[in-house]
């Protein structure tokens, strides 16, 4: 056995602009400065559930050039918990196993002393899982929904409110060519993060986020007397999540149960439909998607990465496990990932930031 300190990193869950950061931070901290040993396990806590084990043991080249990178050079998943891990049958079925006990028996043969893992809150929740059968682990917050709770910011959020944001200028000289509502989708599955800071930051005249069921009728109350005060084009930034007040229920394109989440989509689409038909307003949609999570991440984005991957190599150093770093107002500080479990950080309706929209006039259908 090596004499040093051995650790394991993964990144687990859908991907966003500022994994590749985080990972090269602790490396450059732990490896180069520190004399840790790092080894990354592929494609989330898979990499510990394969025969051999995908691990890579990560030296300063495996990160150099990766500061500016989108996705993750470990690879992830966001379906497949190891406590419900999905396995084909012979005839076709697919169950559910639990395969956590593995993933324990992996990191002991590979004499991690613990694991630090970048998720979001459902990947925290399993880290939290794993902490209890006894597996050091340190949790660092990402997602571009921002939604996760104990932590201001999460990294990949700004990333994805620049790219809405460009979106909805495009859209904005497009939609007064033609005298037309654009109707923008950005994601935000239980939060309209997205939404509430690019529809601001874009100028939208119209925000609906999943906080605040909306009732279309006081959207199209809203356009039709944007047009009789000759305002002829409109926008209109909706979150995938976003729902009507009387249907209740985030629009799902595919709830294929199969250990993830539904996917949403939809809620944009319904939206401009709706907005045509009721105030014969031409209307159009378009769908961000996944062009919110891709590429290189915004250079806030890769400030706050790099001091999370600094910070979690701190806690480290220190032993602290079972924590995560967060941000709170402008430092870096540890918090116990139990705090972050089953909760999610959302919009405050009577927040500044809501306040502050509604007083000048975007309207949240509510
Ligand atoms: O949680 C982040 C997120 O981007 C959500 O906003 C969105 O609903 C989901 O991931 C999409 O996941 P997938 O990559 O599986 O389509």
């Amino acid at each position: 056995m090596s004499d040093k300190r051995r650790i394991g990193i993964l990144t687990s869950g859908g991907d966003c602009p500022g994994l590749n950061p985080v990972i090269r931070a602790v490396v450059k901290r732990g490896v180069t400065q520190l004399g840790l040993e790092v080894f990354g396990i592929r494609d989330s806590y898979n990499g510990l559930l394969s025969s051999p084990y995908r691990v890579m043991n990560l030296g300063r080249d495996a990160v150099r050039g990766i500061l500016t990178r989108g996705g993750t050079i470990l690879g992830t998943t966001n379906h497949g918990s190891p406590f419900a891990f999905p396995m084909k049958q012979a005839s076709g079925e697919i169950v559910y196993v639990d395969r956590s006990r593995e993933v324990v028996e992996a990191v002991r043969i590979l004499e991690l002393e613990g694991v630090i893992m970048v998720g979001g809150d459902g990947s925290l929740k399993i880290a939290h899982q794993f902490m209890e059968m006894g597996v050091p682990m340190i949790g660092v917050p990402k997602t571009i929904d921002n939604d996760i709770a104990a932590t201001d910011y999460t990294f990949g959020f700004n990333t994805a409110v620049e790219v809405a944001t460009e979106a909805i200028d495009r859209l904005q000289s497009t939609a007064e060519s033609h005298d037309r509502v654009m109707v923008c989708e950005v994601m935000g599955r239980d939060a309209g993060w997205i939404a509430l800071h690019a529809g601001i930051a874009g100028g939208a005249d119209v925000i609906l986020v999943p906080e605040l069921p909306f009732d279309l009728a006081r959207v199209c109350d809203k356009l039709k007397r944007r047009v009789a005060a000759g305002r002829l084009s409109s926008i209109v930034v909706v979150a995938e999540g976003a729902a009507e007040s009387t249907f209740g229920q985030s629009i799902v394109e595919h709830g294929d149960g199969g250990g993830r989440m539904p996917r949403l989509g939809g809620a944009g689409a319904y939206v401009a439909k709706s907005i045509q038909e009721r105030t014969g307003i031409e209307t159009r949609v378009t769908v961000l998607g996944h062009l919110q999570r891709g590429g290189t991440p915004s250079a806030y984005d890769r400030l706050l990465a790099t001091r999370y991957g600094f910070g979690a190599v701190e806690l480290v150093r220190e032993k602290r496990w079972g924590e995560m770093v967060a941000l709170k107002g402008t430092e870096i500080v540890g918090v116990p990932i139990i705090d972050v479990v089953g909760r999610i950080k959302t919009i405050d309706p009577n927040g500044q930031t809501v306040q502050a929209a509604k007083g000048l006039g975007i309207e949240f259908g509510i």
